[in-house]
């Protein structure tokens, strides 16, 4: 996907209880805390586990939020299926820093990005149904995404069949 200059600009977004924190571009240097941020939830089934090249290879897909030590304290990044679909993955806050509306930002950022990258709806697979759904996400179904089904059917089994797991998706406009 061709980068758009806008995409370039930080997105910041106050919210209660905490300095307002920033969006960011993910740079290579990033490659190794993002892959580990993700894979912690790798082995509960929350996140699909990435390697470092993987993460390299789509870096610039990723968001970040980092700590004023810099250190990446959450990120997410947008998984492409199609010209008129893409998926929001590799949603992970770390532990410590949960709960404080990170989540929230990262998802808006990735939403962001995917309407400025012209896609007319973004979806996302995951456990956190509330989540989602304060964010404008309705909740669907896996059958009407075939291809979600057939490219992660070799992956990971567990993650389509995951009883507990729901599809959200919200429209972007254009
Ligand atoms: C999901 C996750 C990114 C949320 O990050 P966060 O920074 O805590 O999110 P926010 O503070 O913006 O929002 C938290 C709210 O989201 C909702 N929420 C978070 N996790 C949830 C879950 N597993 N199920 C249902 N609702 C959830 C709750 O309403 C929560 O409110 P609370 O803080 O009052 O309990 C974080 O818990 C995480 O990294 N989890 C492990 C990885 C994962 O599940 N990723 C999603 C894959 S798509």
């Amino acid at each position: 996907m061709p980068m758009d200059p806008s995409e370039s600009e930080p997105t910041s977004i106050p919210h209660a209880g905490m300095a307002t924190l920033t969006v960011e571009r993910a740079t290579l240097q990033d490659v190794p805390e993002l892959a580990a941020l993700n894979n912690l939830f790798a082995p509960d089934g929350l996140t699909l586990p990435r390697t470092e090249a993987f993460v390299a290879k789509h870096i610039d897909d990723y968001r970040l939020i980092r700590a004023a030590d810099h250190s990446v304290l959450g990120c997410v990044a947008l998984d492409e299926y199609s010209p008129s679909l893409v998926e929001l993955v590799s949603l992970a806050v770390l532990p410590k820093a949960q709960h404080r509306g990170l989540g929230k930002q990262l998802i808006e950022a990735a939403a962001q990005l995917a309407r400025v990258r012209g896609y007319p709806e973004v979806f996302s697979v995951s456990l956190a149904d509330r989540l989602f759904l304060s964010m404008g996400f309705a909740q669907s179904s896996l059958e009407h995404y075939p291809e979600k089904v057939a490219r992660y059917a070799s992956i990971s089994r567990s993650e389509v069949s995951l009883s507990r797991k729901y599809l959200f998706t919200r429209r972007l406009a254009s």
